[in-house]
């Protein structure tokens, strides 16, 4: 199997990359934002829970999303790998993951993560907003939560796999062929030398 993380702040374009890498790689795409999207569209109990959170731009509880997680990797027996979108958030989401990986006898390949300017960021997301019906998009405030979330809890997550060796930067403003390319030459690299 091939696991990679898409790793970066709200807006950095984890989505958009995602749909091309898991065209091209073969990989079950798990956006843990659009499987909350899911549950709230569904109006689940889950997503009831999930959306007083994700309206505020707050993590939803670690546990709530660690059980989805495992609970849809069970449901891609068989996959060539995963692309893991917005996920892990907090260092107790990447330990979680890191105990998957073994019970399931993989790994993490790699971390890519973008890096885009928070100025782009804002701009990009109220644009989004305007058309997206995403409740957290379209209020500069909680995009602004969304960002010191992302500073406070999900940034000592890249310093979990910088440890380890697995962290690499991508420059995440430009076109999205470009940073597109920059990706698949990173990811490209790592599969050469990837084993299990
Ligand atoms: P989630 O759905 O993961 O959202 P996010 O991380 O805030 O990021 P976005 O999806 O908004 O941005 P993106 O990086 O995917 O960029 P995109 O490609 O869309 O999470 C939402 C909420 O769910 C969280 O706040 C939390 O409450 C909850 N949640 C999710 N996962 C969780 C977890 N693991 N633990 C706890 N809670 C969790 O691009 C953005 C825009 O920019 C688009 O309009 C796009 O067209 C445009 N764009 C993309 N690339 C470019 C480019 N190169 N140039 C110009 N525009 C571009
Ligand atoms: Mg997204």
């Amino acid at each position: 199997m091939f696991n990679l993380i898409l790793f970066g702040p709200p807006g950095s374009g984890k989505g958009t990359q995602s749909e091309r890498l898991v065209e091209k790689y073969g990989l079950i795409h798990l956006s843990t934002g659009g499987l909350l999207r899911e549950e709230i569209s569904n109006k689940t109990p889950l997503g009831i829970e999930a959306k007083k959170f994700m309206d505020h731009g707050q993590l939803v509880p670690d546990e709530v999303v660690i059980g989805m997680v495992d609970s849809y990797f069970d449901q891609h027996k068989g996959a060539a790998g995963f692309l893991f979108d917005g996920f892990p958030r907090t260092v107790a989401q990447a330990k979680a993951l890191d105990r998957l990986m073994t019970l399931k006898k993989t790994d993490i390949a790699l971390v890519l993560a973008l890096e885009v300017s928070e100025g782009e960021l804002v701009k990009r997301l109220l644009n989004r907003g305007k058309t997206s019906g995403r409740s957290d998009d379209n209020n500069e405030e909680v995009i602004r939560k969304r960002f010191a979330v992302y500073m406070n809890e999900t940034s000592p997550v890249a310093d979990y796999y910088k440890r380890v060796k697995k962290f690499k930067a991508i420059q995440g403003e430009g076109s999205v062929g470009e940073i597109y390319t920059a990706l698949r030459q990173t990811i490209d690299k790592a599969m050469a030398s990837h084993h299990n």
